[in-house]
């Protein structure tokens, strides 16, 4: 069949992660029609896509919890594969509201799931989280490290995601693949797209690169007294872009029909465990600028080390993150200087 004419249904596609997949899925060949909301997105992201590749992708402003309007969607469009980012993803604030968090990222995931049943589109792609694993007993994590019970609703909704998905590809045509993210960060090399935290910035990398700009006084560091090789905590940053490509191997092996159950479930990683500490210490390095930081108590939740062991996504994606914490820094920081300018 040919690619050209195969349309993917990207969902949250003005997100981070959607934008740079987007990005990736336009030059890998395929149709891109996107669904946002605009609930935790920007609509000039779409020009950021378009100055990429130089092409506009479809784009429909639709809100996942109007089944009517989905199902429409639906009707309405050809659809080959839906990718799903659309979801809210604000750890903290899902403990305040979590029928928020069930209704966004469940109640939205089941109606997708029914209209793509109805309209026979049977190839899915879930982002998950490795937020599921909470603390592995084993380092580096594998996919067959135990699901631990979720910390806070948001992780619950991943896991219930999962669940829900690969119930529903057992008694029916529908084949899906998990990709359980690490932690992305940077920025698209070209700097047309890259992560727009709204208000205060909850992840480590836009806190850095905010405080370097100075628009904060100075960073927190959680804890200094975990056991890890310096005490602050480690995880396993990767960069979007790397992240993105995952995101079109995992299609490709659907489509192609590779895939060895209909649901399939991979760490989405470097295999690399980096601390705060180390993460400070690069960004000094890749940026040129002291970052004023000072180390506080833990934050509650948070786990003392997690990353993955990539060795089952590297052999059956037949993919590999390229790029390093250095690289993904430097373009986290290229991204905040070109925010600071608009
Ligand atoms: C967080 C979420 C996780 C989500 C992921 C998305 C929590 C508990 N977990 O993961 O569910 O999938 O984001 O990227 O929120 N840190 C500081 N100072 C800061 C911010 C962070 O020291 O101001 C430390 C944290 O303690 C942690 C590391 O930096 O050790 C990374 O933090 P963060 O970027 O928030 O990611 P996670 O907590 O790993």
């Amino acid at each position: 069949m040919n690619k050209e004419k195969q349309k993917i249904l990207i969902t949250g596609g003005l997100g981070f992660i959607g934008s740079h997949t987007v990005v990736e899925l336009q030059i890998a060949g395929y149709e891109v029609i996107i669904i946002d909301d605009l609930s935790n997105s920007k609509i000039e992201v779409l020009d950021g896509i378009t100055s990429i590749t130089g092409i506009k992708p479809e784009y429909v402003n639709l809100d996942l919890k109007e089944k009517d309007k989905v199902a429409n969607f639906f009707e309405n469009h050809k659809i080959k594969g839906v990718i799903h980012f659309a979801a809210s993803k604000a750890v903290g604030e899902s403990v305040e509201q979590p029928l928020k968090y069930y209704e966004n990222n469940i109640t939205t995931l089941v109606y997708l799931l029914m209209e793509m049943e109805k309209n026979k589109v049977n190839n899915f792609i879930f982002s998950s989280s490795c937020t599921i694993y909470g603390q592995a007993d084993e380092l580096p994590i594998t996919e067959k490290a135990p699901i631990k019970i979720a910390e806070s609703p948001y992780g619950n909704t991943k896991q219930i995601g999962e669940e829900i998905i690969k119930d529903t590809s057992k008694i029916s045509d529908l084949q899906a693949i998990a990709l359980r993210y690490f932690n992305p960060v940077g920025a698209h090399d070209s700097i047309k797209i890259g992560e727009l935290p709204i208000g205060v910035p909850q992840n480590l990398i836009p806190f850095v690169t905010q405080t370097a700009a100075g628009i904060r006084k100075e960073l927190s560091v959680f804890g200094d007294d975990y056991p890890t090789k310096d005490g602050t905590a480690v995880r396993d940053y990767i960069h979007v872009v790397d992240l993105a490509k995952a995101h079109i191997a995992a299609l490709q092996r659907l489509i192609s029909g590779k895939n060895k159950e209909k649901m399939e479930f991979f760490n989405v990683g470097t295999g690399t465990g980096s601390s705060v500490l180390e993460v400070i210490q690069t960004f000094e390095k890749v940026s040129g600028k002291h970052l004023n930081y000072k180390i506080v108590g833990r934050r509650e939740g948070d786990i003392t080390s997690a990353y993955a062991d990539t060795s089952f996504a590297n052999k059956e994606l037949n993919w590999k993150t390229k790029l390093g914490l250095e690289e993904a820094l430097a373009s986290a920081w290229k991204w905040q200087l070109k925010q600071l300018k608009q």
